[in-house]
């Protein structure tokens, strides 16, 4: 009889590795490979041999043997000695073709990539099926946080409800700046660029393309449904200003950008989940107040975060550096061994997991609380007419404040749970009001029970 777990791969035999790529992370996953190849040898079963990096060009000076460097990374993907395959390029193309030559091929294949894989991983995940190859893309979604994984294997008997996470560095060292100094955005902005926080475009990151991406993946996970960036709403920080956060303040919160994948009971007049009806997805990423007791208030700076909230399980909070080279390749190099240990020992990671089918809710189906700051003639009567507007559109108020007398009056309003539809036409109400100067700021409110 044969032993189930015997190794279909010999114990020297190599398992050759390509990376693509020689940015911030592939320099840290080529490093970690050199420096610790004893240990992962160890840990595979086999030694893993770097066969080939892929760079753009030559000229720089990388440290590494010249016979390791090439800038033909098709011919090194297509290498026979060559069995897993690291991308770490970024963008679409070449990475959509490298990555799928290599599937096609039969060769397992670890990426970074969230751009890809928010907008093509059903055609990347046939690809590695027909081939029965692994695709690996742990760090695609908050660099070294582990929360793929989790959603992917841990949670697979579970049913998640909702995945709400600060995914996207940047945005958050900017918001948090702000917060802590009280300067305007476009400062800090400036700031965070000259500091290395900021690209020098930091248009996918600030206007929440980065996160949007994040969010795709996270909700495909967490509801066994295939969403893509299109069907994620987004809105970026480029509005925010530093009012936002004195009001956010004010009311004991702060400013997110945060990236939200919540289940979304059967609509009114739809056929329960119990009679075969279908819950929704509300994926969606904007920035939002948090209250200051609320755990993803506390996550400053550069770092990310994500709360799973699942039937069972109950939240979890998955907490880390969500960027950087070395936080970013320690996600790609524990894919690189789950995959190579998969040729060792002849097993499979596991696949695309689509079978729910969910339909994606739009954003004006999706409930959410609101702040909504009024700038407001000061006399009898407004306070009601403006209650009665909200009233009116079925908008329940939780608190109302009035700020300031005569010219400088103000109310401050925040709403209990209701649809973004329903508030945006609260809001173009109040906006043909005769006693409603101006509507100083509209910003959600997540985090809170109510
Ligand atoms: N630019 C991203 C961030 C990291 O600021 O978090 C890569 O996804």
């Amino acid at each position: 009889m044969t032993n189930p777990a015997q190794n279909t791969w010999g114990r020297d035999q190599p398992i050759g590795v390509a990376v693509l790529g020689m940015g911030n992370v592939g320099t840290e996953v080529v490093r970690i490979l050199r420096d610790h190849s004893e240990d992962l040898r160890s840990r595979v079963g086999a030694p893993l041999v770097l066969r080939g990096v892929a760079v753009r060009n030559l000229d720089n000076d990388r440290g590494l043997p010249p016979h390791l460097l090439t800038t033909d990374a098709d011919a090194l993907v297509a290498r026979e000695d060559v069995d897993l395959v690291v991308e770490v390029i970024g963008g679409i193309d070449p990475p959509r073709r490298l990555i799928l030559a290599a599937l096609n091929a039969g060769k397992s294949v670890v990426t970074a990539n969230k751009a890809l894989l928010a907008d093509y991983t059903g055609e990347l995940a046939a690809a590695a099926e027909r081939s029965r190859a692994d695709l690996y893309f742990e760090a695609a979604v908050a660099g070294a946080i582990p929360v793929v994984r989790p959603l992917i294997q841990s949670l697979a008997g579970d049913r998640v409800n909702r995945v709400v996470g600060i995914v996207n560095g940047t945005t958050n060292f900017i918001l948090s700046a702000m917060d802590e100094t009280g300067a305007d955005y476009e400062v800090t902005l400036k700031e965070a660029t000259r500091l290395g926080y900021a690209e020098a475009d930091p248009t996918a990151d600030v206007e929440g393309y980065d996160a949007a991406a994040k969010a795709a993946i996270l909700a495909s996970l967490a509801f066994h449904t295939r969403v893509t960036a299109a069907d994620v709403y987004r809105e970026g920080i480029s509005k925010i200003s530093s009012e936002d956060l004195e009001t956010a303040s004010a009311l004991n919160c702060t400013v997110k950008l945060l990236a939200i994948c919540e289940r979304v009971p059967a609509g009114p007049g739809e056929p329960s989940v119990a009679e075969g009806g279908k819950d929704r997805v509300s994926v969606r990423v904007y920035p939002a107040l948090v209250p200051r007791k609320h755990p993803l208030a506390a996550v400053s700076g550069a770092f990310n975060a994500v709360v799973v909230e699942a039937e069972n399980a109950g939240r979890l909070m998955f907490y880390g550096q969500g960027a950087g080279g070395a936080p970013t390749a320690s996600a790609v190099l524990g894919d690189l061994v789950m995959a190579a240990r998969n040729k060792f020992y002849g097993g499979r990671a596991p696949g695309e997991s689509v079978y729910a089918e969910l339909p994606i809710a739009p954003i004006g189906d999706t409930p959410t609380r609101y702040h909504v700051n009024l700038q407001v003639a000061d006399r009898p009567g407004v306070l009601a007419a403006v209650a009665g507007e909200f009233a009116k559109h079925g908008v329940s108020i939780s608190t109302v404040r009035q700020e300031g007398h005569g010219t400088g009056a103000r109310l401050v309003v925040v709403t209990h749970h209701a649809v973004e539809s329903a508030l945006a036409d609260t809001v173009t109400a109040l906006g043909e009001m005769e006693s409603v100067t101006s509507i100083t700021s509209v910003l959600r409110l997540e985090g809170t029970e109510e």
